[in-house]
């Protein structure tokens, strides 16, 4: 019986990315739902490893914790002091003695790979039967990149650096994405050749290609199909050109996959986010973190969705939404802020100008204006009158307010948590509740209206007020 060849990816996220100029270490910038690193992973997980090892060094605590979290099964391998790629492959091998089989190595901040990608590269590698494969990427601005060069009949010869490079092989414009597969024996062996006789005084993974073809043995050079899936990211310029790829890519998905999305460019969607055919989006949207939206729902223009769910049909204008639910053919907006711990029932509506937290809405429910809806538990088909407030917090603990089934609660109401609104009851408009109003009952705190006949042409004479007053009333307005 034979087995599979092993695979462990090895994926170098050591260095400091001193060009990002930010707290946060490179591999932990986020990119659309993801860190760089976060995205690299995905691609280790999806590409059927048998081992995950990242070498992590510049804020390794930092990365380390983020290893823990995202990616228990990876193995960290800590590399104290950035002596190169080909040190830090090194070290990575050393920490992992009994590793055999192919080796992938992938570059923590390369978040655009494909695993199609990684699988084209391996099946060059096995196909050639190759100590080495590298996928290269033809490109119209090289830079600062390694260059592949290759010898009269085509293959590689060796990888140079730009640092190193001689003029002629400036000119290339083939480029080393950094992303490999090696035979890890022979990998191991190049490894202890390796010199730090270069322009940077490292250890130079790109050697080993040199090594080893010196040696005689097959190496072999995958060119990407999509040379932007190799782009690294060095600044916050350079990391921002890399979203607006990933935006374009994950958009176009979602729109072959049957979601009308109407303005791609205003259009960002987490890769983490999910949407059904026939969802809407429209201009200046987010759909960020686990939200999820589902066939004829709309969302936007101009809203934001974060590990927000959007059930069939409903529509989310111009809203903030973070951790809500938001239930079948319920509206919502514009200008709504949802919370977490907001659950929107079927065909429930929260309109213009609301504020909801905590708070549960049942089927037909409505909160149509300027609303501040914390802590509550509103029964289907309830109608909350305009300029409400749920006043759930007494400046030390939040309390909770229940409005029963077809409750109606009049405009302009504070209710005083906590307090129950019985089914069928209804508030009078302005009232302050403090008290429960049982089922059927009418609830009213307002004091009686009293006129003081007169008034306005007594204490405000003059007044356009006094004025108007006067020929409605056939007055004549005092002078003095
Ligand atoms: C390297 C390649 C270059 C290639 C380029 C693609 C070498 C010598 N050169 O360039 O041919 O075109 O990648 O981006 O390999 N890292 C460590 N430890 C280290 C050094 C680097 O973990 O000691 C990590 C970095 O965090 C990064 C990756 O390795 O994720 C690549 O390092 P970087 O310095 O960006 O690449 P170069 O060496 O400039
Ligand atoms: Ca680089």
């Amino acid at each position: 019986m034979s087995q599979a060849p092993s695979r462990t990816v090895v994926v170098l996220a050591a260095g400091e990315g001193k060009r990002m100029k930010s707290q946060t270490p490179k591999v932990l910038q986020p990119l659309l739902g993801r860190t760089l690193l976060g995205h690299v992973l995905a691609v280790a997980q999806a590409i059927h490893t048998d081992r995950t090892v990242v070498v992590v060094g510049h804020k390794a605590d930092q990365v380390g914790a983020f290893l823990a979290e995202a990616a228990p099964a990876a193995t960290p391998v800590l590399q104290a002091e950035q002596n190169g790629t080909g040190h830090a492959v090194r070290i990575a091998l050393d920490a992992t003695p009994d590793l055999t089989g192919t080796v992938v190595v992938l570059s923590g901040d390369v978040p655009l790979l494909r695993p199609e990608t990684v699988e084209a590269l391996l099946a060059t590698h096995e196909r050639a039967g190759a100590a080495a494969t590298v996928l290269s990427a033809e490109v119209a601005e090289p830079g600062g990149l390694g260059r592949i060069v290759r010898g009269a009949d085509g293959n590689l010869e060796r990888i140079v650096e730009q640092k190193d490079a001689t003029e002629e092989q400036r000119r290339i414009r083939e480029i080393n994405s950094g992303i490999y597969a090696f035979d890890a024996a022979l990998l191991r062996e190049a490894l202890g050749k390796l010199s730090t006789d270069n322009a940077q005084g490292e250890e130079y993974l790109t050697d080993v290609f040199g090594i080893l073809a010196a040696q005689g043995h097959p190496v072999a050079i995958e060119v990407a199909e999509f040379a932007y899936e190799t782009l690294g990211c060095n600044d916050r310029a350079e990391l921002a050109r890399l979203r607006v790829l990933m935006r374009d890519r994950v958009n176009e998905a979602w729109m072959r996959s049957g979601v009308l999305i109407l303005d791609p460019a205003t259009t960002w969607i987490d890769v983490t986010a999910t949407l059904e055919p026939d969802a809407t989006v429209d201009q200046n949207s987010q759909i960020l973190g686990t939200s999820s939206v589902a066939t004829g729902a709309v969302i936007g223009p101009d809203t934001t969705l974060v590990d927000t769910t959007v059930a069939a049909g409903a529509t989310v204008l111009r809203t903030h939404s973070i951790g809500a639910e938001i239930g079948p053919s319920a509206t919502v907006g514009p200008y709504s802020y949802l919370r977490p711990g907001t659950r929107l029932g079927e065909k429930s509506k929260i309109g213009g100008f609301v504020e909801a937290k905590n708070a549960e809405l049942g089927a037909g429910a409505k909160v149509p204006h300027l609303t501040y809806v914390g802590d509550a538990t509103i029964g289907a088909k309830a109608n909350i009158g305009a300029g409400t407030i749920f006043a759930n917090y007494d400046g030390v603990r939040k309390s909770h307010t229940t409005v029963g089934e077809a409750a109606f609660v009049g405009s302009d109401t504070v209710l005083i948590a906590p307090v129950e609104i019985g089914p069928g009851a209804y508030v009078a408009a302005g009232s302050a509740v403090q008290k429960n109003v049982p089922a059927g009952n009418l609830g009213i705190t307002r004091a009686p209206q009293r006129n003081v006949e007169g008034w306005v042409a007594r204490a405000r004479p003059g007044t356009a007020s006094a004025e108007a007053a006067a020929r409605a009333t056939d007055i004549t307005p005092e002078q003095d």
